[in-house]
């Protein structure tokens, strides 16, 4: 478990290649085109020079840093990676096209592992050859920063597979929490009902959109409220969450508050749309 793939080098598969490279891994970062590759090159290298401007790495460090990636378009160079993380759209159709190509480039021995954050690793399970060695590894965003990493076991992952990829979380800098296959999770199923929660208090008048966020920061010293959070990680990655859960579990208690389906509809999806509960 010496060499790690990264397919997707945006936000989060970015993330995932310099914090691997920090942690002494050999990395392997694939993009789909050459334009593209050359974008994920960047965000990496930003990555760490972030982490020399802020002191927390000299040059040297940086450069051994930067010696330990190599960047391509071919999931073929995956070939001798322990373990290659896909963190691609999260899209099922787009992950499972993703997944069929890992497999077929990796070793019999290598874990192959989803940074999806809502679809089933079960079902995902079935766009690769072996089942048993396939897991999600759900990191957090920025990953260089964030501690937790939820390492998600389907149906058919097995033990030895489990173990390896908490093993490379470990490794990582990472607490590793290992959770069953359900959808949301933990992370999703826990915060996600509480930023709908906040929104239907905001639509029914309970409170004012600052008070609210007040509440959660002020009352249960939250370092976020829960709309402002919901701008940050996006309203339409909050909406498409909820009907994950809506739908996987078949429970109203999930039922997404009309107020995000106005929002998503009206294009006011958070700081990256310069406006959603709050404006940027
Ligand atoms: N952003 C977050 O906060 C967050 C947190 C946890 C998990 N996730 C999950 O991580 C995954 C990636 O999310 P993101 O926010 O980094 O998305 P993103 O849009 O920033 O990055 C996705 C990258 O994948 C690349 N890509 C798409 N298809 C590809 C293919 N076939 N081969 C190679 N590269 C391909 C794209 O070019 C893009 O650079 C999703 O499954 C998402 O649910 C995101």
């Amino acid at each position: 478990m010496k060499r790690m793939g990264v397919l997707g080098l945006g936000t989060m598969g970015s993330g995932i290649a310099q914090a691997a490279a920090e942690s002494g891994f050999e990395v392997v970062g694939v993009e789909v085109s050459g334009a593209l590759l050359e974008k994920g090159r960047k965000r990496v290298e930003a990555g760490i020079e972030r982490r020399v401007n802020s002191g927390r790495m000299d040059s040297d460090g940086a450069a051994a840093v930067l010696s330990r990636i190599v960047y391509s378009t071919s999931t073929s160079d995956f070939s001798d990676c322990g373990v290659v993380v896909e963190a691609v759209f999260e899209e099922e159709s787009v992950k499972s096209e993703a997944l069929k190509s890992i497999s077929a480039a990796v070793s019999e021995s290598a874990v192959v592992a989803s940074n999806t954050s809502s679809i089933s690793i079960t079902r995902l399970s079935g766009s690769v050859s072996h089942p048993e060695r396939f897991i999600g590894m759900h990191f957090f965003n920025p990953v260089p920063v964030m501690k937790l990493l939820e390492v998600v076991r389907g149906y058919l992952t097995s033990d030895e597979t489990a173990s390896k990829a908490m093993e490379t979380g470990r490794r990582m800098g990472k607490e590793v929490v290992s959770v069953a296959d359900y959808p949301g999770f933990v992370s999703n199923r826990v915060l996600m009902p509480m930023i709908n929660e906040a929104a239907f208090a905001l639509m029914e008048g309970v409170a004012s959109r600052d008070d609210i966020d007040r509440v959660m920061k002020l009352g249960m010293n939250h370092p976020m409220g829960p709309l402002e959070l919901a701008d940050f990680i996006g309203v339409d990655v909050c909406l498409d969450i909820l009907k994950v859960l809506y739908e996987g579990f078949r429970d109203p208690k999930y039922r997404p508050c009309p107020l995000l389906v106005n929002m998503v509809n009206a294009g006011r999806i958070g700081r990256k749309s310069g406006e959603g509960f709050y404006t940027y």
